[in-house]
Order: C-alpha cells, then structure tokens, then sequence
C-alpha cells in the first residue's frame, strides 16, 4: 500500500474513530466499514486498527477471523454471491441452482473469477426460508431464484443495477394475522401508556401478561427486568436481538420492517423499567438492507421526542438506541455470545453465572430480548395483561408468530396461540399431508406424525418459530444431515463436544448415507449425541443434537434401511 493511501487510511479510521468510539466495542463497525469501503481487511489495516483502539494486532485478526462475513487478508469479488445451502433452501432447490452458478460464472463455490467481478459462496440460512431458494448479492436479497434467473442476477451485476434500480425483496407473506399483527395502535401510544405508569408497575404488568422470550428458550420476560432493574450499577443496557439466525426462521425481519415502531417501543419501556439510558440493536449481517429503514425510524422518534433526552418530557428519563451489524455467526444468537459481539469480541459464549442481568454489556447490567419480546412488551402496556392472555395457555400466554417454510400449500407468516396442535398448525398451513414437522429450526426437535396431537408450548415443544414442513417423499437422512453440517460449521469452537461431537455426528450420518454405518455403530452415535447435550458449553452445542437424535428415534428404519446388508 503506497505512503498516500495509508495516510488515507489513517484519517479514515480517524473519521470512524470520531463515529464509533474509542473503545473495543468500536472494532466490529470500523472493520466492517472498512471491509465496505476497501473491499477487504489487509494486514495493515488491521495494525493500524489495532493501534487506533489500543489494542494488540493479533487480538484484531482473532476477531476479523471470526465471523464469515469478515475476510481478512483474502480479495473477493466486487458482488459476493451467497446462496443458502440451509434446509428449507435445499429442500427447494438450491443444488440446480448452484450449478447454474457455476455454469455461468466458470468457478466452483468458494472460488472468485479471473476478473475480480464475482465470488460464489454458500451461506447458512438467510431468512428468506418461504421465499427460497434465497440468493444475497452483496447486500441485496433475492428470493425464489431459479436456475433461469441465473443469468439475470449476473447480467444486473455486470451492469452495476444492483446499487440503483434492482428490486429488493418484498416482506414475507403473512398468511395468518392475530391480534399481534392486527393492532392499530398509533406512534408513540404504547410508551405514553407505559409512562404513565411507575417503573415497577410496569414490570408488574408484564408478569402480570406472563410474557416470556419469544426466541426460544421462554425465559419470564418480568424476572430479567426485574433482575436487571434491581442491580446497582451507574449504567445499564438494553439490547434487541434481531440476530434470527435460526433456520427456517424469518418472522423477525418482517416485525423489524413492519411493526418497527413496537418494537422500538418495547426496547424504551425496558430502559424506563430497568433505568438505561442506552441501547443497541443488534442486526444479524444478512439484513443490512433493513439498516437504512431502522436508522429512520430511531431518527423519527428521537424527533417526536420518543427517544433521546427527557422523553416525553420526562425530565429523568434518557434513552438512546444504536444499530450494531453481526457479520455472519449463528452462534451470536446465544445472548453472552451477542454481548462478546457487541464488545468487539469474538462471538464465544460466556460461562454462567454471572448472567447479563448481572455482569452484561462492558460488566453493567444489561437484558437483551428478542424482537417479537419487544413487541409484545409494548402491546402489553397498551391494552393490558387481560387482553393479552385472552389467547395461549396457562403456561405460555398469547400468541406467536411462527415462519412456515417446507412442503406446504401456504408457506409464511402465521400468528396463531400458544397451545396449538401440530395438526392443527398443519391444516392452517396447508401440510396436512406432512411425514414430520421440524419445530424450531436446526437446534429444535422433529415430530413425527405419530406425535402430531402435541402441542406448541413452552410446556410441551418449545419453538422459536420456525416451523419446517417435511412432505411423505423427504429423505429423513439428508435432512439430519442437512443440520449437522449446519451445526458444525457455525460452532464456535469453544467447547471439545461441540466442536468434534458435531464432526463424528455428521460422519456417521455420511456413513449411513453410504450404507457402512451399522446398527450398533448408531446407537454409539446416540449415546454421543446425548453426551454433547449434556457437556457442551452453551445453548448452541446443548441443542445441536437433538433434530438428530429425534430423527433417529422416530425414523431409524429409514435410516438404516441403507446399511449393506453383505
Ligand atoms: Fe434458506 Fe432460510 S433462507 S433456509
């Protein structure tokens, strides 16, 4: 690099130093900017970077080195060409798809043309699973891409539309709206409600509604407020993970567009309950076309006085909310993940205890919930818990949206209450012909038919949200191994069960595939898959077995049905 660039360089990272800050948390967005802007991280970037946040080069590397969005020292192409080799993706077909790819373009996956113009790359699922197979050029999203669209896509990128005129994805369809998705409420309504309430009557209210996350794990919404609330500390810390990563999954990228505002709310009627004055959005890498439209809508609520200084004229109330970009880890969909993440880490788990409520973001208390949370929290403080728990059970109040992909009529969003039978979901969708049902995602479990009576609950099959439809004809195999290899690239590697319990999963399903893998040879595989679930680290490594074990616990004739008999 010559003497004028790298004085370039230097005031550009100075430019972003004066956005972003000083400290280590800075370092994702300036890599990521530079990335942007250079095309890639070269080694002198990042000693440059290093000695701007004070910082050792190695410990640079070590995070650029991470996330698969992030590439340092390695040129691609001017368009990144990611295809989704996800489930929901393949089982629509992605594999002519690829093919036609590299048809066109004369490279293999994980190659770059002799031009420097295209790299073709898989990608994990890019929450766009009713709408695949999905592409993403850079960053623009494209759905339903055929092997005749081929050659459109790479026409548009030679002609340099995809910056200008190309069209961008349309939200996804949603298909089934209940009293989440059918509010009328207006700007600014839910957090004047909530403001007219004490701190503590506010969480009183959401543990009143008995609202738990909605990512998954279904933890009391109250309780992580009011543990955070109860911490002593001068700074606390609100974060939205709007990090979807699980596939089959895409019901958060359509509330981030649509019921912005909710969401934005709830994040604010957190801050007030807690006492923050600070909080970040962390936006999985795959929607940074979402970027433009959420930084509007925190500038348009700063104005009406929503967000920023004495909201809503509350003189000791003070919040503001910052957009941070993941770069491509599954794994930072684990909440200790996201805040290492947001601290311009590697995205590695933390142990627990302490928990984030306690010793989160920079060591301060800090609650991070997920998008739908959000919003069903600014729901809750405007109509009340009543009206909330009118739908769902005991257990698991109101509704969830659930993202449908898979062999079905009616792929898409659908808000429908807790408690609801498989069978039932299956007949709203249009599946009713299903073998089995995958709830939620790659770290959830599949239902067979004989077990399609169960109910989607926390007290029975906890789900996220995803829901993946597996018609008669599917291979049971492949779709094991379809999340096996999900599971083994995005570990983060921390963890020996994790990281190499995952490999042997995955090769004794290839073994199986070639009918070498015995009988008793399986039943080692499940011991295995239950010794991962038990020794793993985080929720990531404890969850990856299980669409395998239930594949093999309900399908292992099919299974095995290969095995050579000879
Ligand atoms: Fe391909 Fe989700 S976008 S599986």
């Amino acid at each position: 690099m010559q003497v004028i660039e790298r004085e370039k360089l230097l005031n550009r990272i100075d430019d972003l130093k004066q956005a972003h800050g000083t400290t280590r948390s800075a370092l994702m967005p300036i890599l990521q900017n530079l990335q942007d802007e250079y095309g890639l991280i070269s080694g002198l970037m990042m000693q440059e970077v290093a000695h701007a946040l004070n910082i050792h080069p190695v410990e640079v590397e070590g995070v650029a080195s991470f996330y698969s969005f992030l590439h340092p020292n390695i040129k691609k192409g001017k368009y990144v060409i990611r295809l989704c080799q996800t489930i929901s993706c393949d089982l629509m077909g992605k594999s002519r798809v690829a093919r036609q790819f590299e048809n066109e373009l004369g490279i293999q996956f994980g190659e770059t043309t002799k031009d420097g113009l295209f790299t073709l790359e898989y990608t994990n699922c890019l929450g766009m699973c009713d709408q695949g197979p999905a592409v993403m050029v850079n960053d623009r999203l494209f759905a339903r891409v055929t092997p005749e669209k081929v050659p459109q896509i790479i026409a548009n990128c030679r002609r340099n539309f995809l910056k200008s005129d190309f069209p961008q994805i349309v939200p996804s369809d949603v298909q089934k709206s209940g009293p989440l998705l059918s509010n009328k409420l207006k700007h600014g309504d839910a957090l004047k409600k909530a403001l007219g309430m004490s701190r503590s009557d506010v969480i009183a209210i959401i543990r009143e509604a008995g609202l738990k996350g909605r990512g998954g794990a279904g933890f009391p919404t109250a309780v992580k407020w009011q543990l955070a609330g109860a911490a002593v500390s001068d700074m606390k810390f609100v974060v939205c993970n709007a990090d979807e990563g699980e596939p089959g999954t895409f019901k958060d990228r359509y509330l981030l567009h649509e019921q912005t505002d909710l969401m934005l709310a709830g994040m604010t009627i957190a801050a007030y309950a807690i006492g923050a004055e600070k909080g970040f959005i962390y936006l999985r890498g795959e929607y940074q076309y979402i970027r433009e439209h959420l930084n509007q809508a925190i500038e348009k609520r700063k104005n009406s006085k929503l967000l920023g200084q004495s909201i809503l004229g509350k003189k000791d109330f003070n919040f503001d909310i910052e957009l941070r970009m993941g770069a491509g880890a599954y794994v930072c969909g684990e909440e200790t993940a996201l805040i290492e993440s947001l601290e311009g880490q590697r995205g590695e788990p933390r142990n627990r205890p302490p928990f984030p409520v306690d010793t989160g973001f920079e060591g301060h208390p800090t609650i991070v919930n997920n998008v739908e949370t959000f919003v069903d929290a600014s729901l809750i403080c405007a109509m009340g818990a009543k009206w909330f728990m009118q739908h769902g059970t005991e257990k698991s109040t109101g509704t969830k949206l659930f993202s449908v992909s898979g062999d079905c009529e009616r792929p898409g969003i659908f808000e429908l209450p807790f408690g609801i039978s498989v069978k039932e979901l299956l007949k709203e969708v249009g599946g009713q012909d299903a073998k089995a049902v995958q709830i939620g995602g790659a770290s959830g479990r599949c239902v067979p038919r004989s077990e399609f009576e169960r109910a989607i609950a926390f007290e029975d099959v906890s789900s996220g949200g995803s829901i993946i439809v597996f018609g008669q004809d599917r291979d049971m195999l492949k779709v094991a191994k379809n999340f096996m290899e999900f599971f083994v690239e995005e570990s983060c590697g921390q963890c020996t069960p994790c990281r190499e319990g995952n490999v042997k999963l995955l090769e004794g399903l290839e073994l199986l595939e070639k009918g070498e893998c015995s009988s008793s040879y399986l039943n080692e595989l499940i011991k295995l898959g239950h010794t991962i679930q038990i020794a793993s680290k985080c929720g990531l490594g404890q969850s990856s077995p299980t669409a395998f074990l239930s594949i093999v616990e309900h399908f292992k004739n099919e299974l095995l049905g290969r095995v050579q008999t000879a």
